[in-house]
């Protein structure tokens, strides 16, 4: 039985939580919060996305205040590592030096820099270290990666990403909001389609942004458009200014020289191919979630199966690198090679 941790209770961390209950060879053994109201902040709802605010039985694991103290009882053998973003670097490389396998939340670190680290720790230790970049392993996503890899509509003319939200304002200290300790729209909310992007058609040439920047000066909507050798036209835009009545957007578009794929959160139905010259057709995609498929992955790689990667640390690594090549567009007004 693996001894899970969860670090970072918050919305990720109940998230995370409600997965590994669920999740057969595993159990949450240890959770770790510096917030000494956990347990009462633990009841309310928080987050953009259901599923998080769920029943917790304290009495089932060890809580820690401490992190250290955690890793020095020797309570966990994998950790979820749910924190805020400026805390992935120190926090995963102290739990790779004790041994432990870590699921670290998206976006990897705050700076290729720190990925590198990151990265480097890994692979000293001999641990896994994944970075949860959820959509690869969301159901209609992977099903469409599988659709456009296998060529039978052709190939990609263009393609379009949307994620559209109101700001994220549940953290205690809005850390969110600090683009010094989140990154911002582009690395915390936008980095979800950038990684789709580079999973679906590699690293970019290029990439050329833009954005706008609410009262106080942090950026709160940003449009990039990435750049391949042939000519298809890949954009993706990012937003967290939306109004709290919107709710929450993710949907693509991607035409194909043989048929259309459409997929969007908020229509019904949400997922579907439409070939030219034929009946749309609503691909199956099988159960679950991509919290699920990903922490599902994650198991399967600490108990040693032999499973096709889906996510790597170099890739994980190369999206920063893109969201960094897209706030410098966007601070010259240029397009940046990459
Ligand atoms: N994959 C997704 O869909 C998705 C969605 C939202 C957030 N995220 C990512 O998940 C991570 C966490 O985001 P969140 O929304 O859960 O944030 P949050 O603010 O809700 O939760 C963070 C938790 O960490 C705790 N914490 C802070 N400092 C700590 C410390 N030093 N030691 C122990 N605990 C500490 C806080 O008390 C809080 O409970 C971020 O990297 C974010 O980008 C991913």
């Amino acid at each position: 039985m693996l001894k899970v941790g969860i670090v970072g209770f918050g919305f990720m961390g109940r998230m995370h939580y409600r997965v590994w209950k669920g999740m057969a060879g595993a159990e949450v053994a240890a959770v770790c919060d510096a917030n000494p109201n956990i347990v009462a902040d633990s009841q309310k709802a928080v987050g953009n996305i259901d599923g998080a605010a769920e029943a917790i039985d304290f009495d089932s694991f060890n809580l820690y205040g401490d992190f250290d103290a955690m890793l020095a009882d020797g309570a966990v053998d994998a950790i979820s590592l749910t924190l805020p973003t400026y805390l992935h670097r120190p926090f995963a490389t102290r739990a790779l030096a004790a041994g432990v396998h870590i699921l670290c939340e998206k976006p990897m670190a705050l700076s290729t820099a720190d990925c590198d680290a990151m990265m480097a720790a890994a692979e000293d230790a001999g641990k896994v270290l994944q970075i949860g970049h959820c959509v690869r392993f969301w159901p209609e996503y992977a099903k469409t990666r599988e659709i456009v890899a296998g060529g039978q509509y052709g190939r990609v003319l263009a393609a379009s990403f949307r994620r559209l939200g109101s700001p994220p304002t549940w953290s205690a200290d809005n850390w969110f909001l600090d683009e010094q300790r989140s990154g911002g729209v582009a690395l915390d909310l936008h980095i979800h389609d950038t990684d789709y992007v580079q999973y679906l058609f590699g690293m970019p040439r290029a990439v050329c942004s833009r954005g706008s920047r609410a009262r106080g000066g942090h950026l709160i909507h940003i449009a990039t458009l990435y750049e391949y050798a042939d000519d298809k036209v890949v954009v993706a835009e990012g937003g967290w200014g939306m109004a709290p009545q919107f709710g929450f957007e993710m949907s693509f578009n991607i035409v194909l020289e043989g048929a259309t794929i459409v997929y969007d959160l908020t229509r019904d139905p949400m997922f579907k191919v439409c070939p030219v010259g034929g009946q749309s057709v609503q691909p199956a995609v099988g159960g679950g979630d991509g919290y699920i498929r990903q922490v599902e992955h994650f198991l399967k790689c600490v108990t040693g199966e032999d499973v096709p990667p889906v996510t790597t640390l170099e890739q994980s690594r190369n999206s920063v690198r893109i969201v960094e090549a897209e706030k410098l567009s966007l601070a010259k007004g240029n397009r940046i090679a990459l």
